[in-house]
């Protein structure tokens, strides 16, 4: 089977979805991996790292697409846009990346038309058996590490406690809001760099998990319970909605940054800091919107830009992992290679669909959209 890996179009996007170390373990395995012209170059990697690990240099992206069975992608491939990638699919042919299928359905819907079976890396289950197979949570971690060091840079104090010679400065207060993988990794990192941290979730059982990386967990009793399983939150109700806006409207007035990172079922972000709330800060003070890529957790922000109110400057980031191109695709490349290791049985690629790791992967296969959600989600869009 020939796996095809053409550079990346997506302005900003410096990731490339496979590096030289997986060509080589892909290659052992009996994989053929057809290589674009320059596509690792932006994430250090060269044409002939990848040509010594056993792959083909194409500089055709269109020979490229004409011959893989299966295009292994980092971001949503493009349709509609003169540099259109769907076209270039075929039927039969399988596709791997992060699709975000609720938030595409229109390349979904061409994907299916096309007959294409399509891999979302974003839908894999959060399971232990998944883990290594986890892009999401491998990239969420880098947002959250990249987060915290961002809201360093903003402030104009220092993060850790010091003593010097002019006398003490106290550390700087963060608070972290939604402690899942992004969350966890944000509260880590601005532990390591001496601020003193505050995180708080709707799901009780990360109380733990915050304290375990040196965060104050602050939280208040909801009346409905928020897990929605698999470690994702559900949408409180307006109830709980009202008294956890208290909370954090304390919070935040308390903090010199304030990371944000609630996601909802993993694919919405709720408006959880108003513009009220932001009143209320501190001058100075900043606020990191990591869910900007789902619309952000703050009134205010601008998804990929930076706004100022009273003082408080809210910086809304997108695509942090490409800031971080070469361990991002290190990263990715290992999730995607042991998720195709996975189903390769006898030198072919099986999709199972009796195992729950490729039941949630798959998006569309034969024709139809076969994943429940995504196939709602497309029915709804089209008023069926
Ligand atoms: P996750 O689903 O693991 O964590 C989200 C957390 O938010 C969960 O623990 C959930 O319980 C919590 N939450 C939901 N509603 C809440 C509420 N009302 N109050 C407090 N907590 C609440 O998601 P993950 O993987 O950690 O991603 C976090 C965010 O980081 C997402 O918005 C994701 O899009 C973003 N991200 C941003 C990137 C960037 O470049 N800006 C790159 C990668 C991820």
């Amino acid at each position: 089977m020939k796996l095809g890996v053409p550079r990346e179009l997506a302005r900003g996007e410096k990731r490339v979805a496979l590096v030289p170390e997986s060509v080589k373990k892909l290659t052992q395995a009996g994989f053929g991996v057809l290589v674009e012209h320059g596509a690792g170059e932006r994430a250090y990697f060269p044409d002939k790292a990848y040509l010594e690990a056993g792959a083909t240099v194409e500089r055709d992206p269109g020979l490229l697409f004409g011959e893989a069975d299966c295009v292994l992608k980092v971001g949503t491939p493009l349709s509609g846009d003169p540099r259109d990638e769907v076209s270039l699919m075929r039927s039969g042919q399988m596709l791997l990346s992060s699709l975000m299928p609720t938030r595409n359905p229109g390349v979904v819907k061409g994907l299916m038309e096309r007959g294409v079976t399509s891999f979302s890396t974003d839908t894999i289950p959060r399971t232990t058996r998944a883990q290594a197979m986890d892009t999401l949570s491998a990239m969420a971690s880098i947002a959250g590490y990249k987060g915290a060091l961002m809201a360093a840079m903003e402030l104009s104090r220092y993060a850790p406690m010091l003593t010097t010679a002019a006398g003490t400065v106290l550390p700087a207060k963060f608070f972290v809001i939604g402690a899942g993988v992004a969350g966890l990794q944000a509260i880590a990192t601005a532990r390591r760099i001496g601020a003193t941290v505050s995180a708080t979730d709707v799901r009780p059982e990360v109380k733990e998990q915050i304290e375990s990386v040196g965060a104050k967990y602050v939280g208040i009793q909801l009346k409905n319970n928020a897990s929605a399983g698999g470690g994702y939150a559900a949408e409180l109700t307006e109830e709980d909605k009202a008294r956890q806006r208290e909370l954090l409207a304390e919070q935040c007035a308390l903090s010199h940054a304030v990371i944000t990172t609630a996601l909802i079922r993993g694919v919405h972000a709720p408006k959880l800091i108003s513009a009220e709330i932001v009143r209320r800060m501190k001058p100075g003070a900043v606020i990191i919107d990591l869910a900007a890529e789902g619309g952000g957790n703050c009134e205010l922000s601008r998804p990929g830009e930076t706004v100022e109110e009273g003082g408080v400057r809210i910086v809304a980031p997108l695509n942090l992992p490409s800031t971080m191109a070469t361990d991002a695709s290190i990263l990715w490349s290992r999730n995607v290679t042991n998720f195709l290791l996975a189903f390769w049985k006898d030198k072919a690629f099986k999709v199972d669909m009796d195992d729950e790791i490729m039941r949630g992967a798959v998006i569309t296969h034969q024709g139809s959209i076969v994943h429940p959600w995504v196939k709602e989600a497309v029915a709804s869009l089209n008023g069926a």
